[in-house]
């Protein structure tokens, strides 16, 4: 089929609804569509939502506005342009889209975009196609493998979804209500696709799932594997060279995800682990079914396992009842751990979710404090575990150009971005970097000499 028509996605928030948005346009690519940058020039719009983040569905129908505009631009010069919502707020707020915003032709949740063609073809049809069931088929099993040239466009490094929903339900989270139950695909499914991948020049593979080392796909003898497991049958496929995963529930680290860190040395040493508080009184309000204690716990063993691992999470400050004394504790975890990074939240209600409904909200000056202060403290880690990479010798991968002539942009193995001057066809290589300078977020150096060995790469090094 010839691409006439043309597809503009906008993706917002996690790497799940990247993720989704790659597949939606692999789906419609057979059917003539071919993607593009301007959304002005599109015959289909997708704005694929996410609803994690505060008044998410209001922004949604503030985009909508300008996407109206598009369309009307569109109308006068005789071209019909279709516009759908993909992603959580269309999963949360279904038929409510189309009332509110007559503009949108079709919703569907992240359950139903593999429909996408049938419900293409309603919406030319008929106004206002609305599908956010929750299917009983695979929505993977419909999906179609990318062409070899569009997994090149999207770079060296790929993410993979293996699991997806959310059975934990802390208080404080939309993801069980929009992504719904845990679900894993298969191994054999998710190795074929790793193979295509890999084939197609891919040297990086990030597993996702929002809650990725629940995994439980069926192994290929046929009995419910773990993404331990997962990760040693992967760790095979020619032509991968790094693997990550993210991101993971501390309740979930198993013994066969240790052991994966212990023995697999193309698992990258940067394990995003969040805990959300460190209170444990906090911890037991946010339904989080882990302690202080045991989280600490994991890190040390995980430590034990591959000594230079590095760590990030995410936090929430001014959960429901967070006293100060219940902050400091956050503080001293900080403090104990030596994160490499973290991302870090002002807890915000989200309508529907037990803790929007819990009293003792905290005011919103004292979250303004505890979130600067905490954050000031993350960015201070963070500076030292990348100060303490200079001078010495890191692996890279190195991904696109930089911003400047000659100068290409990798990720060291924790994940840093790594800018160093280098032939632009040695995009896809990973090579031995010379850190000589280093920023908050980002490495600067110089190609080492091949066969350099990475010594830095040793807890004496990382450890933070
Ligand atoms: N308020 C603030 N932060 C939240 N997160 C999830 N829900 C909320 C909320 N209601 C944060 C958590 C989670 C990250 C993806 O977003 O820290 O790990
Ligand atoms: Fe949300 Fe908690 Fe599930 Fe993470 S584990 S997706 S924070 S409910």
């Amino acid at each position: 089929m010839t691409g006439t028509r043309k597809l503009h996605i906008k993706s917002y928030g996690c790497q799940m609804n990247a993720y989704d948005s790659h597949r939606m346009a692999d789906i419609l690519a057979p059917r003539g569509f071919a993607e593009t940058a301007q959304p002005e020039n599109a015959d289909l719009v997708i704005l694929n939502t996410c609803h994690i983040r505060e008044k998410a569905a209001e922004k949604v129908y503030s985009e909508l506005g300008r996407v109206r505009k598009l369309k009307e631009g569109a109308a006068r010069e005789g071209r019909r342009m279709l516009i759908g919502v993909a992603g959580c707020v269309a999963q949360a707020e279904g038929e409510e889209i189309i009332r509110r915003a007559p503009v949108v032709d079709l919703v569907f949740g992240p359950q139903n975009y593999h429909r996408l063609p049938e419900l293409l073809a309603r919406a030319e049809r008929e106004s206002g196609v609305v599908d956010t069931e929750f299917p009983v088929e695979d929505k993977f099993d419909a999906l179609f493998p990318p062409s070899a040239a569009a997994t090149k466009a999207r770079g060296v490094s790929a993410f993979v979804t293996v699991q997806e929903g959310c059975d934990k339900f802390c208080t404080f989270c939309v993801v069980p209500y929009t992504r719904g139950a845990e679900a894993s695909r298969p191994v054999a499914k998710i190795v074929a696709e790793v193979r295509g991948l890999a084939e197609a020049g891919v040297r990086e593979i990030t597993l996702i799932g929002q809650n990725v080392n629940a995994y439980h796909g069926e192994g290929l003898d046929g009995r419910p594997s773990t993404l331990g497991r997962l990760l040693h049958a992967l760790a095979g496929v020619p032509g991968v060279q790094r693997l990550r995963y993210t991101t993971s529930h501390p309740r979930d680290v198993d013994d066969s995800l240790v052991a994966a860190h212990r023995d697999l040395p193309i698992l990258m040493p940067y394990l995003h682990l969040p805990v959300q508080s460190g209170s444990d009184r906090i911890l037991a309000a946010m339904n989080r079914r882990h302690t202080r204690a045991d989280y600490l716990r994991i890190i040390e063993r995980m430590r034990g396992a591959r000594p230079d691992l590095a760590f990030s999470s995410d936090f929430i400050v001014g959960f429901p009842g967070e006293s100060e004394a219940d902050f400091r504790e956050t503080i001293s975890l900080v403090e104990e751990v030596g994160y490499a990074g973290a991302f870090s939240f002002k807890y915000s209600p989200r309508p529907g979710t037990p803790a929007a409904d819990m009293g003792d909200q905290i005011a919103e000056e004292a979250k303004a404090a505890r979130l600067s202060e905490l954050q000031a403290l993350i960015e201070r880690h963070q500076r030292r575990f990348n100060a303490l990479c200079r001078g010495k010798t890191l692996t890279v991968l190195l991904e696109k150009e930089g911003r400047h002539p000659g100068q290409l942009v990798g990720r060291s193995p924790y994940l840093q971005p790594v800018q160093l001057i280098a032939p632009v066809d040695r995009i896809g290589e990973i090579v031995t970097a010379m850190i000589t300078e280093t920023g908050p977020n980002s490495l600067f150096g110089s190609l080492a000499p091949a066969g350099a060995s990475c010594e830095s790469e040793s807890a004496s090094a990382m450890g933070a």
